[in-house]
Formats: structure tokens, C-alpha cells, sequence
């Protein structure tokens, strides 16, 4: 299902780590839909992941970049308008990470160090990337940059311990940013608020599997997969909605306004 929506576009794709990835669906879907696009991820995940599988289906090139590093982010974004011989019409930020999760530290022994680390990585990089953007004149007017963020943002789910206060200084930044790069640039900012998906970064949360079923199981329509996430990355980064932007956008089945599923009183009904 290809409509050539991303016809002549070119974007820069953070995060794809293996097949399983978020950011790997939306790069087969941008190039797909006729964009050009150039994937990034640290160092550390080109030697781990399969991304040079996903650069060779794609025709895309990799250019190594730890998104908590300006430096780095400025070469890419340097790299990729020469490349791109102009500016870029889209970026997809798809990067989350929490030593505390990692370590299993519990959120009422948090490690600050960890804490730190972890907001850097899945938060702070986000207004990094924006900035040097921003101060190089990179993208495009009109041009979309999305991140990926998850509804603990906004309710508490026990075992995504730090990433929820992460995911809010996310979604915040995609607010303030989007106010200067509108103004400046007509350049747009949203957040997609995705279901619980079984990928590396997702299984790494405790309890993963029983909240995936449960999110299931409240959801009208079900979980949001990954591919679909990446079918509604590309209308977003596509001329189709121009006029959006700061917002944090919930692609979930409608888990975000739904408080209780007939499937799931009927489980714990037959309990008693
Ligand atoms: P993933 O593990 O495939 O992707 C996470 C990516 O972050 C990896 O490619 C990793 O290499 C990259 N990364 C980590 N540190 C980095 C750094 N310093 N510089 C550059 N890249 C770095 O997992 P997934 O699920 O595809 O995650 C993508 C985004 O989607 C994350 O923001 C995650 O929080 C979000 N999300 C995931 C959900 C899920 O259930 N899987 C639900 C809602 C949001």
C-alpha cells in the first residue's frame, strides 16, 4: 500500500536497531512511498544491530551518530544536506533508553547518575537534534520532525519507571521547539504516543508481556503495531498535514480514552 506520499522528500531516520524496530518499519515505508532517507543510530548499534541489512533495501547510507553528542549531530546534518545536495524535509526521532530500567533499579531507588544518562539519551537529544537543526537552517519549510513517546507520560504505569518522566520532558520539548521552529521556519513538531510494541526497547521494560495483553485488551481496536506506527509516521511527515504541529498524538487503538473493555471485566468477573 504505497501512494508515493514522501515523492521527492528526504529524511533523516534515527533509530533502527534491528527488523523488530519502530524506525526500521517507517524507513521501509518512507522509501516505499518514494522518499530518500539516510539512517542513523550510536555506534555502538551499527556494530550490534542489522542496520546495514535495512541501508542496503533502503539504498540508504549510515551515518554513525550518538544523539546526546552535538558534534555528532552537526556531521550528520552536514553530511546529509550534502548528500541530499539541500535541505531535509523530515526526521523521525526514535530513541528511548533508561539505565535504571536496565539495571532493574527500582523507581524509588533511582541511581541519579543513571537518571541523568537516560534523560540525555531519550529527552535532552531531542532539543540537541532540534537545535543544531535549527542553528544550521537543515530542514525544509514545512518540514516534519516526529518522536516517538508512550501514554506513561501522562498516567503511571509502575514498571516504566524513569522513562515516564523522559517521555515528558519529550513531549514538552516537541511543544516548545515547535513553537520557535514554526515561527522561524514553518517547520512542525508532534509526538506519536504508540502502543506497547515487542521490540528490544519495549521487552526491556519489566513486566512487558502483561502490559502488552492488557493495553490489547482495553483497546477497541487492539495494539497499534509497528507497522502501522509507520504508516502514520509518513502522512505526518507528508503534505497531507501541514498545519500540525506541537502535539502529542495518540496511536493506540484508543487505549488513551477508553477506561475500562467489556473482555476485560468479563476475565476478572469469572475470578471471583
Ligand atoms: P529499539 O530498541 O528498536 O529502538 C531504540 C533505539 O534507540 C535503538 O536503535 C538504539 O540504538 C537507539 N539509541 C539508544 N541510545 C542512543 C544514542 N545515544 N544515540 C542514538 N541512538 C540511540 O526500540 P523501539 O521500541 O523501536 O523504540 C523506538 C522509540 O519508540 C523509543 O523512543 C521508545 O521509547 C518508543 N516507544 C516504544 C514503545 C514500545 O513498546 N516498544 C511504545 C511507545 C514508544
Amino acid at each position: 500500500m504505497s501512494h508515493k506520499l514522501l515523492k521527492g522528500k528526504k529524511g533523516i531516520i534515527f533509530g533502527a536497531l534491528d527488523s523488530k524496530s519502530i524506525a526500521w518499519k517507517v524507513a521501509e515505508e518512507a522509501v516505499a512511498n518514494g522518499a530518500k532517507i539516510i539512517l542513523t543510530n550510536a555506534p555502538i548499534a551499527l556494530r550490534m544491530g542489522s542496520i546495514n541489512e535495512l541501508a542496503t533495501k533502503c539504498n540508504s547510507k549510515v551515518i554513525a551518530a550518538d544523539a546526546t553528542s552535538v558534534s555528532d549531530l552537526e556531521n550528520l546534518f552536514l553530511t546529509a544536506m550534502q548528500d541530499f545536495d539541500g535541505k531535509i524535509d523530515f526526521v523521525l526521532h526514535s530513541i528511548g533508553m533508561s539505565v535504571n530500567v536496565r539495571k532493574k533499579r527500582d523507581y524509588t531507588n533511582l541511581n541519579y547518575d543513571f537518571l541523568i544518562k537516560g534523560l540525555d539519551v531519550s529527552a535532552i537529544s531531542f532539543h540537541k537534534m532540534l537545535q543544531v537543526a535549527f542553528q544550521l537552517d537543515a530542514i525544509n519549510d514545512f518540514g516534519s520532525v516526529l518522536a516517538l513517546t508512550y501514554i506513561a507520560a501522562q498516567r503511571t504505569f509502575p514498571d516504566y519507571n524513569d522513562m515516564a518522566e523522559n517521555k515528558s520532558y519529550l513531549e514538552s520539548i516537541a511543544r516548545s521547539f515547535g513553537y520557535h521552529y514554526g515561527k522561524h521556519n514553518h517547520v512542525r513538531i508532534n509526538t506519536i504516543s504508540q502502543s506497547p510494541t515487542m521490540t528490544t526497547a519495549g521487552s526491556g521494560v519489566a513486566g512487558f508481556d502483561g502490559f502488552f495483553e492488557y493495553a490489547d485488551k482495553i483497546s477497541p481496536l487492539g495494539n497499534a503495531s509497528a507497522e502501522d506506527c509507520a504508516k502514520y509516521c509518513i502522512t505526518l511527515f507528508s503534505d497531507y498535514t501541514k498545519l500540525v504541529t506541537m502535539q502529542n498524538l495518540f496511536h493506540d487503538g484508543g487505549f488513551s480514552n477508553t477506561g475500562v473493555s467489556k473482555e476485560l471485566i468479563d476475565i476478572l468477573g469469572k475470578k471471583k
